[in-house]
């Protein structure tokens, strides 16, 4: 494991918890793994275009991949290819993901390019690789208090399956509106899951040296 991929979704930036959070774990994955090499996508920092109608014909149409119209797009799959590991940390807005995460999406579930489409259903292209989301909220959504639903961490899951990430593990970092009691507490039940996670395990070890 030498190449983990950041992506970051935050309206706050390094400022979000989810992102600190996330950057505090690869921290210790650094010092248990020196050779790591981290790359960092900020999606609200450096925004993936809005699906234009040229990418649409050419995604119907069935363009070659070096049509000028999926140039980002290859450049964001090819990116994902490179990683050995991806960590997404991301708020949920209204119920779901944030819109510069679903463009990210549109972007890198490409037919023929990282899916094929069978008479049995869509095919992931994609070599599997251990995916980590953070996912931060200002209420609840699982567990005794949870008081509303939300949608981003099934259609995560069924969408990176698509492409053919079947590897992963969600962080639920809840109640971040709640108050600074629940918010320490949050966070603390937050490091719990990551820590219970293959790649971050006994970390928290690591971070207390
Ligand atoms: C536009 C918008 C919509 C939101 N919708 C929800 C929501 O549906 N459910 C929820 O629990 N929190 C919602 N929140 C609160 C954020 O998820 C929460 O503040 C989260 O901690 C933000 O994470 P961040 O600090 O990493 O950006 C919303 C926030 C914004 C700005």
């Amino acid at each position: 494991m030498n190449n983990l991929l950041v992506i970051s979704c935050s309206p706050k930036g390094a400022k979000s918890p989810g992102d600190q959070l996330a950057k505090e774990m690869i921290e210790g994955l650094r010092r248990a793994t020196p050779e790591l090499s981290v790359s960092t996508l900020d999606l609200v920092a450096n925004p993936v275009s809005p699906i234009s109608d040229a990418y649409a014909q050419a995604i119907i149409s069935g363009a070659s991949n070096d049509d000028p119209a999926l140039a980002e797009s290859e450049r964001l799959i090819t990116q994902l290819e490179r990683c050995d590991a991806l960590v997404i940390t991301t708020p949920i807005h209204n119920f779901t993901l944030p819109a510069a995460l679903k463009l990210w999406v549109d972007n890198v579930v490409r037919a023929r390019r990282t899916f094929t489409a069978g008479p049995s259903g869509k095919v992931g292209l994609l070599k599997d690789r251990p995916v980590y989301v953070v996912i931060s909220s200002g209420g609840v959504h699982r567990g005794p208090a949870a008081s509303q639903p939300e949608f981003i961490t099934a259609y995560l899951r069924h969408v990176l399956g698509c492409v053919g990430l079947l590897d992963v593990h969600f962080i639920h970092l809840q109640a971040m509106a709640a108050g600074p009691q629940y918010v320490s507490a949050s966070i603390a039940d937050a490091r719990r899951q990551f820590s219970e996670t293959p790649l971050f395990s006994n970390l928290e070890a690591l971070l207390n040296e």
